[in-house]
């Protein structure tokens, strides 16, 4: 695993996004893997300026996201479709039909994650997975546990979790108690994983993807196996 230390959420955005970017100039009608969290959303503001000064061209990208809370429909401002919407889609020009998130209001939701699947596969697969990291270690929303999950599935979500996430809602009770999430196997089938982690809340988590142990109480700690994984992260993070 390659690890890039910064200084500030600042420079670990501009990173980040520029190793998008090389993906997109390189490969114009590449897949995207993209996350939710607040840690990429500096990263999706370095991707909107670079469109707006001509620098980007996302006409023929399609995108992926990692998750979806049950439940939530996409014009809920909680949903992670909102999210993206809100954060990226909206000011960038990827098509809106070559975007595509979990269906959280799915009436068969093993049929949704069984399709979804198969989309990234018919797609071509992900070319760049943007991931955040739970302070737990979770990643999407593959949280830890006995036995991971390979394919995508819907989820219970950890106390831990819900009250981490619970900082976007009112309160705690309206944090969905489960998710629809890409599992390790989708996440490690794209050929390139950027990992980004600020802040202090992050340090034990990356402690522990630091060491040499996989273990499935730190589900990122399973991309020690992936050949091509960049760690971005603060010194906060870093443990420094
Ligand atoms: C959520 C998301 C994850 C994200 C994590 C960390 O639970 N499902 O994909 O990585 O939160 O979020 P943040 O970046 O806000 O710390």
């Amino acid at each position: 695993m390659n690890y890039i230390t910064v200084n500030s959420y600042k420079e670990l955005s501009a990173k980040a996004a520029q190793l998008i970017a090389s993906v997109v100039t390189l490969k114009p009608d590449c897949v995207l893997g993209l996350a939710t969290g607040s840690s990429p959303v500096g990263t999706y503001d370095c991707l909107t300026e670079m469109y707006e000064k001509g620098m980007l061209d996302f006409s023929k990208v399609t995108s992926v996201n990692l998750d979806e809370y049950v439940g939530l429909s996409g014009d809920n401002d909680q949903s992670y479709r909102y999210f993206m919407n809100e954060n990226l889609f909206n000011h960038i020009d990827i098509p809106m039909e070559n975007t595509h998130l979990l269906n959280g209001e799915a009436k068969d939701p093993e049929a949704e994650c069984k399709a979804y699947d198969e989309a990234i596969k018919n797609a071509g697969g992900i070319d760049i997975q943007v991931l955040g990291i739970g302070r737990n270690g979770h990643i999407a929303f593959n949280e830890p546990d006995e036995a991971l999950i390979a394919p995508t599935h819907k989820t219970g979500l950890t106390a831990d979790t819900i009250d981490a996430n619970s900082r976007f809602f009112e309160s705690a009770d309206l944090v969905p108690k489960y998710a629809l999430t890409m599992g390790m196997a989708s996440i490690f089938g794209a050929r390139k994983i950027i990992l980004l982690a600020n802040g202090a809340s992050k340090a034990q988590a990356v402690k522990e993807l630091r060491n040499d142990e996989i273990k499935t109480s730190n589900p990122s700690t399973l991309l020690k196996l992936h050949p091509d994984v960049t760690i971005i992260c603060d010194k906060e993070a870093f443990g420094e």
